[in-house]
């Protein structure tokens, strides 16, 4: 089994193809399904009704990233509509120890998302209750933007609170991934690449998936090494 993990992020399918745009990614680890509601980011992309589809069309978990105000009155929705982990941000969230519970005590794996700006001691009363912690590498909002190399920094931070508090999360990265840069992120602690203009702008999307992968799990074996 592979240390490494690919998230692609369906941002950037084409959304009139979308079964045919998932099909065309069959090997990747999760679908990562980006829910923004226009309020806690300056865009709007799409809610229930596409996490209802991806799940009717893939076997493949569905990582669903919500960039949402107030998760707690609509996180329900998106386990009922089929989310197999969803992650919810930190700066959005008031009672995060409240949802995380909720989500997991519905069958449902649960992380929490910190902006770039958000450090991760944030994460020191949380991080043992955590399936995942996603760390974003861009401002969240909008796919194609640059992946901002503080993030690196952060990761190695945050591998080894990991390591001190004796857990062992996914450590998730989202944002201006590619396969010129999957190396230094997963050697810097991540374990599941999200990517998605690197993976729906390529001409082969499988193909874009294994590279990323390929130098992902390049970088992973520099850990320790
Ligand atoms: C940004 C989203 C990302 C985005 C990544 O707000 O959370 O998942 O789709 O897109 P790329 O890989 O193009 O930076
Ligand atoms: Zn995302």
């Amino acid at each position: 089994m592979s240390a490494i993990k690919i998230s692609p992020s369906i941002l950037s399918a084409d959304m009139a193809n979308l079964a045919r745009d998932l099909d065309r990614i069959s090997c990747a680890d999760y679908i990562h399904v980006d829910v923004m509601d226009g309020h806690f980011v300056p865009n709007l992309s799409y809610g229930t009704a596409i996490v209802k589809a991806c799940k009717s069309t893939t076997d493949i978990p569905l990582d669903v990233h919500l960039m949402i105000s107030n998760p707690d009155d609509t996180v329900d929705w998106y386990i009922d509509a089929g989310a197999d982990l969803i992650t919810v941000h930190y700066e959005a969230s008031t009672h995060l120890h409240r949802t995380i519970c909720h989500i997991k005590d519905r069958g449902c794996k649960a992380g929490v998302v910190l902006n770039p700006a958000t450090p991760v001691s944030v994460l020191e009363d949380i991080l043992d209750d955590l399936d995942m912690v996603l760390l974003m590498s861009v401002n969240p909002g909008f796919g194609g933007q640059k992946f901002i190399p503080r993030t690196l920094d952060k990761l190695r931070r945050l591998s080894a609170m990991c390591r001190e508090h004796g857990v062992n999360p996914l450590i998730e990265v989202d944002g201006g991934i590619g396969s010129g840069n999957a190396e230094e992120v997963a050697a810097a602690g991540a374990t599941v690449l999200v990517a998605g203009s690197a993976v729906f702008g390529a001409s082969d999307p499988a193909a874009a998936v294994e590279a990323i992968h390929h130098a992902g799990e390049l970088g992973y074996a520099k850990i320790g090494a």
